[in-house]
């Protein structure tokens, strides 16, 4: 007999599906922001949380950001996201990840789950034993699939050389402050290090900078400090709402182009960035990458329709860029009303966003 309980309930427009299963430690959330475009996806993040409140907030706004990001990107899929949190002391990891994917046999395919900070290809693995809603599954021969992470990376790696040619900047001999060195922050350093940039990194753990200087050449700062470091650009590769009213102030490079999700932790801080000239690229447009493999993994096509997929996302982001200095607009609003745009509009949507 199983133990897993799940909880629905719906707000603001998003439904919401809060788990757990006490027979193995599983507790979390998932979040369908809409089912407009395509079921909706986006990873699945296994973290340390206080309490189920903060999951759902996490949950929440990741959602919302991956309608707009799969929207954005092209891709027939709506916006959702799982968040699971990650036990204190010792705990059976496989055991978790099975209860998981029996969650998302209980949605049906509403919600389509893969990788995220904390959960890795083999996790989904695991899923894929109980479930087939889930992907970012290890890569056979030329189909795609596998770690999402390097696509993230290189998405983010040719919207910073696009804003550099815009700003008549070249990228040989440019300094970037990469925050964050896990799976997307390495990968972009390794690009940027091998196109002659000068890096400046921090992270909060010190086995990932370690690891970052046995092949890339950086110069470490204060994990606290890396957002006021004197660069071209400011790269947030860590967690969400780094882009905040501490530290906008301090930011000294002009441009902010970098793959972690959510990084304002606010609306207001759109126009705290603006009214310092400094030009923010939305997470969602350039952070791609990864979400582009997922759907070709999930749509059956192979690396080099991926590779097409991510090389189109500094197009996007000029678009984007180019709307925004018409309008006197930050470039998030933009983004945000493009994005919407495509949602309200699509034929399975008639203004609706949970609608299917
Ligand atoms: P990861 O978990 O591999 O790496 C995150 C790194 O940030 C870790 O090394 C961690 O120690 C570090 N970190 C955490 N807090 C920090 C802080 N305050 N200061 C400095 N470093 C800190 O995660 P991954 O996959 O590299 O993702 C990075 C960001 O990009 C996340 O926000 C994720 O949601 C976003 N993202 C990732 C995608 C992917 O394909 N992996 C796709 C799209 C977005």
């Amino acid at each position: 007999m199983t133990t897993l309980r799940i909880r629905t309930s719906e707000q603001d427009g998003q439904r919401f599906y809060r788990f757990d299963d006490p027979t193995c430690d599983l507790s979390g959330v998932i979040a369908i922001d809409s089912l407009a475009l395509g079921p909706a996806t986006g990873g699945c993040r296994f973290w340390r949380y206080d309490d189920e409140d903060s999951m759902l907030g996490d949950a929440r706004r990741l959602a919302r950001g991956m309608s707009y990001k799969n929207a954005m990107a092209g891709l027939p899929l709506g916006g959702g996201k799982a968040v699971i949190r990650r036990p204190h002391g010792l705990f059976d990891r496989e055991a978790i990840f099975r209860s998981f994917g029996l969650v998302l046999n209980k949605l049906n395919g509403d919600y389509l789950s893969a990788e995220d900070v904390g959960t890795t290809p083999s996790d989904m693995e695991v899923v894929r034993s109980v479930t087939p809603f889930v992907f970012g599954l290890p890569s056979r021969g030329t189909a795609a699939g596998g770690d999402p992470s390097p696509w993230t990376a290189l998405g983010v790696f040719l919207s910073i050389e696009r804003v550099l040619v815009r700003r008549g900047i070249a990228l040989a001999g440019s300094r970037v402050a990469v925050q964050g060195l896990g799976s997307v922050g390495a990968d972009l350093c390794r690009r940027l290090h091998q196109s002659g940039a000068k890096l400046v990194v921090a992270d909060v753990d010190q086995q990932a900078i370690k690891r970052l200087l046995t092949g890339v050449p950086a110069e470490v700062s204060d994990p606290n400090a890396i957002h006021a470091s004197r660069v071209d650009i400011f790269a947030p590769c860590a967690l969400g709402g780094g882009l905040n009213q501490e530290t906008i102030p301090e930011i000294q490079a002009p441009v902010v182009v970098g793959a972690a999700n959510n990084q304002l932790a606010g609306d207001a801080d759109n126009e705290r960035l603006r009214s310092r000239g400094i030009l923010y690229a939305p997470d969602y447009v350039v952070n791609a990458g990864g979400i582009i493999n997922v759907a070709a993994e999930y749509l059956g096509h192979d690396q080099g329709q991926v590779l097409d997929g991510v090389r189109r996302i500094p197009d996007r982001l000029a678009a984007v860029l180019d709307r925004a200095e018409a309008a006197g607009r930050s470039p998030s609003h933009v983004a945000d009303a493009m994005a919407l745009e495509l949602i309200e509009t699509s034929t399975n949507a008639p203004g609706n966003r949970m609608s299917a």
